[in-house]
This record gives structure tokens, sequence and C-alpha cells, in this order.
């Protein structure tokens, strides 16, 4: 898809990779950047149209859809990881709270947005996952289970919304310097270097962008026994 003229929505887009996506559209000739928050007031970048927007929240969802008619890009970037191990105290808690932000979310966003897409020509969705959608540290072990959900049901609305003419990019990425990944001692990528990526790859109308070597070597890995590909990344 062409990023010159476009109307986009990122959520989460107060801060993080958010943010980074909201300022490369802006340069990139975005004609409108929704920038989709759960505190409108945490908005502070010019340019864009802040909106609430938590996307746990139906009544916020609708409301979105309703006011933002005219989007033909929908970046669900929103995402929690509550750094929780699968068997410990809290787990089956912290995976539900991951799953409603990182797995429901996108859901409820890609039903809401799906016939506007649809109407506006077809446009895009952007789902940001994570090398963790194929791999599991103890760290993050329920954020790896909402993440891998999250990467098939990338797949299944690709497939459902091809019909549409609607282009579903998956985004997979190590770790970014953002606060989500700040206690991260490995080698961490810049967002903005990664939201390059991103319109780019919707550019080309890519259906997958690696952002990073580590996602590179996960995914190319996939094809040997699960004892090497699940093995923890370094
Ligand atoms: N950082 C990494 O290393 C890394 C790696 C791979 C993938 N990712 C993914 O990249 C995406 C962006 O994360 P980030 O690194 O930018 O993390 P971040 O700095 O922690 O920012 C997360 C963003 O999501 C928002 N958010 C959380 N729950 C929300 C909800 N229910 N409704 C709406 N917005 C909500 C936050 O809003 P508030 O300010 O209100 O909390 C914030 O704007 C996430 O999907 C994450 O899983 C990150």
């Amino acid at each position: 898809m062409k990023i010159e003229g476009t109307v986009a929505l990122v959520t989460g887009a107060n801060r993080g990779f958010g943010l980074a996506l909201c300022r490369a559209l802006l340069a990139a000739g975005a004609r409108k950047v929704y920038a989709g928050a759960r505190d409108p007031a945490a908005v502070t970048l010019p340019g864009v149209e802040a909106i609430r927007l938590d996307v746990t929240r139906g009544e916020d969802i609708a409301a979105a859809a309703k006011a933002c008619g005219d989007v033909n890009l929908l970046i669900n970037n929103a995402g929690i990881s509550r750094g929780s191990s699968l068997v410990t105290e809290g787990t089956a808690e912290a995976l539900r709270a991951e799953l409603e932000t990182n797995l429901f979310g996108p859901l409820a966003m890609s039903r809401a947005f799906a016939p506007l897409l649809a109407r506006n020509g077809g446009g895009a969705i952007v789902n940001v996952l994570s090398v963790l959608s194929w791999v599991s540290i103890p760290q993050a072990a329920t954020y790896s289970v909402s993440k891998s959900a999250a990467w098939s049901l990338t797949n299944g609305l690709r497939t459902e919304l091809r019909g549409q003419g609607t282009q579903v990019l998956a985004v997979h990425v190590g770790f970014m310097e953002t606060d989500m990944a700040k206690r991260v001692t490995s080698a961490k990528v810049p967002p903005d270097d990664v939201a390059a990526q991103v319109l780019a790859a919707l550019a080309a109308g890519r259906d997958e962008v690696l952002a990073d070597d580590l996602s590179r070597r996960v995914k190319q890995g996939l094809a040997a026994e699960p004892g090497v590909y699940l093995a923890a990344p370094k």
C-alpha cells in the first residue's frame, strides 16, 4: 500500500514503538494519524490526532470505529508483558491479562475496522508480534503464549481478509529499546529502525517483517527439531 496520503490508526501510540510508528507515518506523508491511547493526554507528538482507546474496552473500540471511519491502515501495536513464567503463582491471572491486550484487543480492533478498511479500498492491518511468538523464555512465558496466539490470529486474518483486498502484515522483532524491554541486556533495535521496516514492507505488499537478526535466525530455525528451535533466544 502507498503510505503517502494514508489514514492510519496506531494503538498504544503514546510511547515506545507506537510513538515511533506515528513519527514514521507522518514523515512518510500520511494524511492523518490517529494516535490511540488509554490516556489521550499522554499523546504529545505534534501532528497526530489523539483518541481514547483502551483495546480491552469494547466501548472504546466501537467509539473509535465510529470516529475514525476514514482509516485505511490499522496498526495493532498496544501490548503488555507481565514478565510471568508458567508454573508459578499468578500465572493464570498474568496470562488472562496478556491475552486480553495482546490477542483479544487486536481481534476486536480487526473485527471493528475490517468493514471500514473494505469500504476504504482494502488497506492494511499490521499486527506487532515478537520473536517470542515462536520461542519461550521463563521471564516472559505467558507473554509468549499470547504472542503465539496473536501470530495465529494474524495468519487467520490474512486468509479471511484477502478477498476484500486487505494486506495483513506480521511484525516479528526480538528486543527493541522501549520501556517494555528496559531490563533486557541482549541486543536491542531502535524502534525507529523497525518502524521504517514496517512502512517499507507495507509499500512492498509483504506479509511479514523479520526486523532483527534474532527474529530471522529463529524463524529460519523453525525447520529444525523443537529442541533446537525452542532453545531460549540468546
Ligand atoms: N520492546 C520490545 O522489546 C518488544 C519486542 C517485541 C515485540 N514488542 C511489542 O511491541 C509492541 C509495543 O511495545 P513497546 O515495546 O512499545 O512497549 P511499551 O513501551 O511498554 O509500550 C506499550 C504501549 O501499549 C500501550 N497499552 C498497553 N495496554 C494497552 C491497552 N489495554 N489499550 C491500549 N494501549 C495499551 C501502552 O499504553 P500506556 O502508556 O497507557 O501503558 C503503551 O503505549 C507490543 O505489542 C509489544 O508486545 C516489543
